[in-house]
């Protein structure tokens, strides 16, 4: 097993993503600009990304693509960012399966015969499905997603964990709650209103909610996350028991005090509901997870409530709308 390897040349695909973005950044700043290389499908990076290191397009479904970029860079660390989330997931499906399964099996398939030394797969609050306790969901648990985000990342939980046992490949991953997060937005989650809650609060003190008021998510804020997703690649192998599939937890909250938390802050700010498909994805996943595995293994722990969380969104989205302006 690679584990007293150090990581030196990093790919992080889906690096123009809402993690992804923030996460490229936190790692150039840690290993060195050059050290990390920013990979996306699609979307060409904004200046902060492009400027701080080098940027490739790569299809992660086309096997060579990302074959090239790893001879190219030399690379032996990836951090697998690139998926459809859930509720483009739900429109799309076929496309879900392609880029999270076929997608990660490539990077799995590349990251093995380039002898890689770590390689980090994220998992999601979306393995739970209804029949998961949902006040916490324990670490080990019923997975039976209904959404096809869902099952492809049980699957990604699955074939990391048989990486690691058949082949002694080292992959590790958190099952990320929502993620909330000032720079780039997220695309096509259920989680999403969370974040955009806050532009419409800023720019027109209205928003339309698309769950109900009393839907209550796991969510974190990305300074945590970008924290925890760095404590658990840094993490001693030899203490780890678990693999891909953590349970991480941050804030738990319903939309309406979410809302009640902002109207704080802007006073005019109104909120209403209108619960649309994602309604019922929201409702399958659970309130809280419990995360004592990750306690226990890695050391986490979380630093925002939601009183900080909000503070300080509000003030950094602020400072970025006034500066577009
Ligand atoms: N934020 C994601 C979603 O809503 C959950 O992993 O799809």
């Amino acid at each position: 097993m690679s584990t007293h390897r150090e990581m030196k040349r990093i790919l992080v695909t889906g690096a123009c993503g809402q993690i992804g973005s923030e996460l490229t950044l936190a790692l150039r700043e840690k290993y060195g600009g050059e050290n990390v290389v920013a990979a996306g499908h699609r979307t060409p990076p904004g200046p902060a990304l492009r400027d701080s290191g080098p940027f490739e397009f790569v299809d992660v479904t086309k096997r060579d693509e990302l074959e090239a970029v790893v001879r190219r860079y030399n690379i032996d660390t990836v951090y697998h960012m690139a998926a459809v989330l859930s509720a483009a997931g739900e429109k799309n499906p076929h496309l879900a399966w392609d880029v999270n399964i076929n997608g990660l099996y490539n990077v799995l398939e590349v990251a093995r015969e380039h002898n890689m030394v770590r390689v980090f797969v994220p998992s999601s609050i979306a393995v739970f499905g209804p029949e998961t306790p949902r006040d916490p969901a324990p670490q080990e648990t019923v997975l039976r997603p209904t959404t096809m985000y869902g099952l492809t990342k049980v699957t990604g939980e699955l074939l990391g964990n048989y990486y690691v046992r058949r082949f002694g490949l080292d992959v590790r991953g958190i099952r990320y709650p929502g993620i909330i997060s000032s720079e780039t937005l997220p695309g096509g989650g259920t989680t999403d209103y969370a974040v955009e809650i806050f532009y419409e609060a800023i720019q027109h003190k209205r928003y339309t909610c698309f769950v109900r008021e009393d839907t209550v998510l796991p969510m974190m804020y990305m300074p945590d996350c970008i924290r925890a997703t760095l404590m658990l690649m840094e993490a001693d192998f030899a203490r780890l028991k678990h693999h891909t599939d953590f349970n991480l937890a941050g804030l738990s909250f319903s939309a309406g005090e979410l809302a009640a938390e902002i109207k704080k802050h802007i006073p005019e700010f109104v909120c209403e509901y209108q619960p649309d498909f994602r309604q019922q994805i929201a409702d399958s996943w659970p309130r809280t997870v419990d995360d004592s595995a990750a306690r226990e293994e890695w050391g986490w722990s979380p630093q925002y409530d939601l009183p900080t969380m909000v503070a300080d969104m509000l003030e950094k989205l602020r400072r970025k709308l006034v500066a577009q302006d």
